[in-house]
């Protein structure tokens, strides 16, 4: 039986552009966390767990696509207090305000040029945003572009998206390019649970050059 939580998902999967996906993320802010703690949703807590490994104390992190904060509270769980979240939603962003754990919030889209200067972070992670109908492997070139020379971009994905949306082709063109090489991949963990069955996800972390 499909639940509102269920409605509420493919509404947001089903959005049409970017302009769409903010205004219904600035609806979802307020069930959003309760939706996800259903879904047994950890990946904020894994990638959190890799950017706190890979970072050097004291960096700046970036919480790419930061939501209502999760990764950030997970950051600041593990004594990361540095963290810049930047979220295209401005409902998103205001919960991750009341979380107290951002040193600042930015408002704009991961598909655009990102409002950071070069080298600016020593460790950037994106969760739940690289998935279907969000941000496509497009947004892998600026990610690089604000991490410092040997920081690293941590990212988790579902498995079942890395091929089908042509994650894995633009994460091997950064490769070709000189932008980035392959530092860690995870193997597959239960980050997520949908109608009951664990759903694969990987952190993938890659160290900018
Ligand atoms: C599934 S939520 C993940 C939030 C948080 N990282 C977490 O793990 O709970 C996806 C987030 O990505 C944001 N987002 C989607 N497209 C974006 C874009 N083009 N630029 C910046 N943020 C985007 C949405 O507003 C939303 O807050």
């Amino acid at each position: 039986m499909s639940t509102e939580r269920d409605e509420r998902l493919r509404w947001i999967y089903e959005s049409q552009d970017p302009d769409d996906l903010r205004e219904r993320y600035d609806v979802w802010a307020a069930d959003y966390d309760s939706d996800l703690d259903g879904l047994k949703w950890s990946a904020p807590q894994a990638a959190a767990e890799r950017c706190d490994h890979f970072a050097a104390p004291g960096t700046e992190l970036l919480d790419a696509g930061c939501g209502t904060g999760l990764v950030g509270v997970a950051l600041a769980a593990l004594g990361r207090h540095r963290i810049v979240g930047f979220d295209l939603s401005p409902g998103m962003l205001t919960k991750s305000a009341g979380r107290g754990v951002y040193a600042e919030l930015c408002q704009g889209s991961l598909l655009e040029r990102l409002p950071f200067d070069d080298g600016r972070f020593g460790c950037v992670v994106a969760v739940g945003v690289f998935t279907v109908g969000h941000v496509d492997g497009s947004a892998f070139a600026e990610l690089a572009r604000v991490t410092t020379g040997g920081g690293h971009v941590v990212i988790a994905f579902r498995d079942d998206v890395v091929d089908r949306l042509g994650y894995r082709v633009a994460q091997q063109r950064m490769i070709d390019d000189g932008r980035w090489e392959l530092g860690e991949v995870t193997e597959p963990l239960a980050l997520l649970n949908e109608d009951g069955d664990d759903v694969p996800m990987r952190v993938w972390t890659w160290r900018v050059l």
